[in-house]
């Protein structure tokens, strides 16, 4: 019987008990401890590193990892490695990348490397005081920030800009510093983070030291020392073309001129609407999640900057552009990507450190070019595929396995239903059938 009462010291517990707790808890069978251990990485240090990266580790969770070749960017052949749970994007990344692959490839820049992060502070004193302080308020927050960003100093990276902001609109008193740093090769939050808190700790000693203030206008309220993960100053630009006539060969069943105004009135329709942009991005976002997993990057951090960058206006959009102009079609997209090619996850999980050798060990501006790449692909495969004939018939053909594999089928029943269905519409009712009918379940 479940108890509704709260368990202390759970941490602490080994991972047996806490399995064991779990089991009895929510009255689990005891085929849970067998399915723990047998998703268990294999070797000693390995199961150490997992458990290692998240509290009440029970096991690992496994997702694919599988890679995309023939990507063409900016001239240099690659393979990008890819996690992702969702069927057809890894093939349809991979039909995309050698389409683009014959037809000049993927181009990249990079925009800018700048991310940013903010002091969130109250303080009641005269306005006009504190920015004609800030100059030696600057000066004193650097010096004392000196011990632990000369390390990223040396790497050629390090503080790039401090302003102070006054913003009584949002709460009265409230100001920010917002500050911009490179962190070359590090995603960097750690660094940012460890810079914001000593700011506030400086900033407090420096107000409290200033005599010739009144009691009160020498307290400072720091609110909170955060980076942003909204980062449009550390923006990727990413695109493909071609003439319009060669569109063509895609297998498609419409001409290509055809082809290219549907597509270009897709991507017009998801700038305008917002329940089409969202979708239209998750497309984009399909492919370079796959790429920011694989190389234990921070999805969710890029997720919520790319989302914002695509309200930048007011209204959330489509992050890409599509145009055909004196037969020429284009399709580009920009977006903000905080990534990191060393520290965290990156270095510690075997398998990442697996794909960025699959990668040729890139640097950040590096890596920002691929995902951006690899974002563009997935979203190309979508809006393609929607614009001549639907998503459907590709992503079922590849859902076709987790279907058999839901009805627990054997390897032969498998293969005797992939045949069976290899001309045919997938559907989950289509399965059912054919297993009542023909295979004699
Ligand atoms: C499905 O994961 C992604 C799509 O819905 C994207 C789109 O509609 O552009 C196919």
């Amino acid at each position: 019987m479940k108890e509704n009462k709260a368990i202390s010291g759970f941490s602490k517990l080994t991972r047996d008990q806490k399995a064991e707790w779990l089991t009895g808890q929510i009255g689990l069978d005891d085929s849970v401890t067998d399915l723990l251990s047998s998703f268990e990485p294999a070797r000693d240090e390995w199961r150490e590193i997992i458990a290692d990266l998240s509290e009440n580790c029970l096991t690992s969770f496994h997702l694919p990892f599988g890679v995309a070749p023939n990507f063409l960017i900016n001239g240099r052949m690659k393979v990008l490695p890819l996690v992702t749970e969702e069927s057809s994007v890894v093939a349809a990344m991979a039909k995309a990348a050698s389409f683009w692959a014959v037809r000049g490839g993927f181009h990249t820049e990079v925009l800018g490397v700048d991310k940013k992060g903010q002091l969130h502070f109250e303080w009641k004193g005269d306005p006009s005081l504190l920015h004609r302080l800030f100059p030696e308020i600057r000066t004193v927050l650097l010096n004392e920030v000196a011990p632990f960003s000369g390390k990223m100093a040396r790497r050629g990276g390090g503080i790039l800009h401090m302003e102070l902001k006054y913003l009584p609109e949002i709460l009265p008193g409230y100001y920010q510093i917002d500050v911009s740093f490179d962190t070359k090769d590090a995603m960097g939050a750690n660094f940012i983070n460890s810079c914001l808190e000593q700011f506030g700790r400086s900033l407090k000693r420096f107000m409290e030291q200033q005599s010739f203030l009144s009691e009160e206008d020498r307290q400072v309220d720091v609110i909170m020392a955060i980076l942003s993960n909204y980062v449009p100053d550390n923006r990727v630009k990413v695109w493909v073309e071609c003439p319009v006539s060669e569109l063509s060969g895609t297998g498609d069943t419409i001409a290509a001129d055809h082809f290219a105004g549907r597509f270009v009135r897709a991507v017009t329709i998801s700038r305008m609407d917002v329940s089409r942009a969202v979708t239209h991005n998750k497309g984009i976002f399909n492919g370079l999640d796959a790429l920011a997993l694989a190389t234990g990057n921070d999805f969710r951090a890029i997720e919520a900057g790319g989302h914002a960058y695509a309200a930048r206006s007011g209204r959330y959009a489509g992050l890409s552009e599509a145009s055909v102009e004196e037969g020429k079609f284009l399709f580009s997209m920009e977006l903000p990507l905080a990534v990191g090619v060393v520290g965290g996850v990156t270095t510690i999980h075997p398998v990442a450190r697996l794909a960025m050798q699959i990668l040729e060990n890139p640097d950040a501006r590096e890596l920002m070019q691929c995902m951006a790449a690899a974002g563009l692909a997935s979203n190309w495969s979508a809006v393609k595929a929607l614009v001549s004939g639907g998503i459907q018939k590709g992503h079922m053909k590849m859902h076709l396995g987790n279907i058999l594999n839901s009805f627990g089928l054997t390897n032969e029943q498998k293969q005797a239903a992939r045949l069976y269905f290899q001309n045919r519409e997938v559907s989950y009712a289509e399965v059912e059938h054919y297993l009542k009918n023909y295979a004699g379940r």
